[in-house]
């Protein structure tokens, strides 16, 4: 579900109860949800509701001024991966097999072109009539997915065929849809690092740095979630393991490069790693004991192996796409400009992580990509919104190069 958005549209049936809780599971799962709420939805659960939960504005409207104007009904469908409809209403579903189109709901539906999936709700009498059944049967009949009803106690106390599945199977459903989706990085490979490095300096103390690994997991999710199969070699971190992605856990840059070779050949490696510029010469194989009187020890470094610049040189296992990430505290465009030459890599992803911009330890991101077409400017956004559009820009290239 990582990085998929859904169109939920919400129509009126008492189970549309059940909807917050569904959109708060696909959230969970890193699934984006934005709900069109029909007249008769709006009596079961309020637009407030809805809008709270899923972190967006609540569609109602067909003749909307203001929503036409920053969204149109046309780019609501355009803009998701697809279209549930949850509770599904007989008489919704009525009027998608006859092709109306006298509210936002049908006029989305009739003009999108994304798979749908139906998930019916209502009373047992009114799913059994012939006329519903009919409507089924035509809505199947032009690719539509059914999910549900199911047999049980109905709100109107009958009981029988008619119950909304519940969340989980909605969910399930949903996730079962985009397993099978090819995506179009479906058939590459992808190395990503994230995270820290730590180089010991005895086996209890260590040199780290300030990377939480947001970055780059959210890259290795975005990733997959187009289908590309993705290793991320991952320094310490706080971070769940991202949806399916292998995971190597490393601790130093030695062990971080050795992953990395071990894991090629690939066809792109995103290089988001904070990885340490220099270790310890003589880590210690036992703890240093303070002794009364004696001088701190002096720490000898020396550099580490260089994973982005090796990887860019890396011959005939090269990936066909190198992509290194410059964190800079000063001058980011011009030291990133500089990184990528320096490095042989293809595109740099620039940001500023002076402490003011909190970029560490936060959820948010303003990048810069430079390639060798020139630079581009992203505004700020959540580090998954940088994952999902770099993993699209990724998608292009390759796409193009075909
Ligand atoms: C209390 C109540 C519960 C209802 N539950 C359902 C239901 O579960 N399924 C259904 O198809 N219609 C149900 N209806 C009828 C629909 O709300 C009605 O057909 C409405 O016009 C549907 O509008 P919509 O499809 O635009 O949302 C219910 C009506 C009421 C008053």
């Amino acid at each position: 579900m990582q990085g998929k958005r859904v169109l939920l549209i919400v129509s009126g049936g008492i189970a549309a109860i059940k909807i917050p809780e569904t959109i708060r599971r696909i959230r969970e799962l890193g699934g984006a949800v934005r709900c069109v709420l029909t007249r008769g939805g709006e009596q079961f659960v309020t637009p407030l509701s809805l809008s709270a939960l899923s972190e967006d504005k609540v569609y109602t409207d067909l003749f909307s001024l203001t929503d036409e104007h920053e969204m149109g009904h046309i780019n609501l469908s355009r803009d998701a991966d697809v279209i549930m409809i949850a509770p599904a209403s007989a008489d919704l579903m009525a009027k998608m097999a006859a092709g109306l189109a006298g509210d936002l709901a049908t006029t989305v539906l009739l003009a999108t072109d994304k798979p749908v999936i139906c998930a019916p709700a209502m009373n047992v009498r009114m799913w059994e009539h012939a006329a519903t059944q009919a409507n089924v049967a035509t809505l199947k009949k032009r690719g539509i997915i059914f999910v549900g009803p199911t047999e049980g106690d109905m709100a109107c106390g009958e009981f029988g065929m008619g119950r909304m599945a519940e969340p989980a199977d909605l969910v399930a459903a949903l996730q079962t849809f985009f397993a099978a989706q090819p995506g179009p990085l479906a058939g590459r490979h992808a190395v990503v690092t994230s995270g820290p490095t730590h180089e010991p300096i005895d086996p209890v103390r260590y040199i780290a740095n300030r990377s939480s690994g947001k970055q780059g997991h959210a890259i290795a999710a975005a990733l997959a979630a187009l289908g590309c199969r993705t290793t991320l070699v991952s320094g310490p971190t706080q971070l769940a393991d991202p949806a399916g992605c292998d995971v190597v856990r490393i601790e130093s840059a030695r062990d971080m490069l050795a992953a990395v070779e071990a894991a090629l050949p690939a066809d792109i490696a995103v290089c988001a790693a904070a990885v340490a510029d220099w270790r310890s010469a003589d880590a210690a194989d036992k703890k240093i004991k303070k002794q009364a009187g004696d001088d701190a020890p002096a720490l000898n470094m020396v550099e580490n192996p260089d994973i982005l610049a090796t990887l860019s040189v890396a011959g005939n296992k090269r990936p066909a796409l190198v992509v290194g990430f410059a964190a800079e505290t000063h001058d980011v465009l011009d030291n990133a400009h500089a990184k990528r030459e320096r490095k042989g890599c293809d595109w740099i992803v620039a940001n500023d992580v002076s402490p003011e911009t909190g970029t560490f330890a936060g959820d948010d991101n303003t990048v810069h990509l430079i390639t060798a077409a020139g630079t581009e400017d992203w505004p700020r956004m959540s580090k998954t919104g940088v994952a999902d559009q770099l993993a699209q820009r990724i998608a292009q290239h390759f796409e193009a190069a075909e």
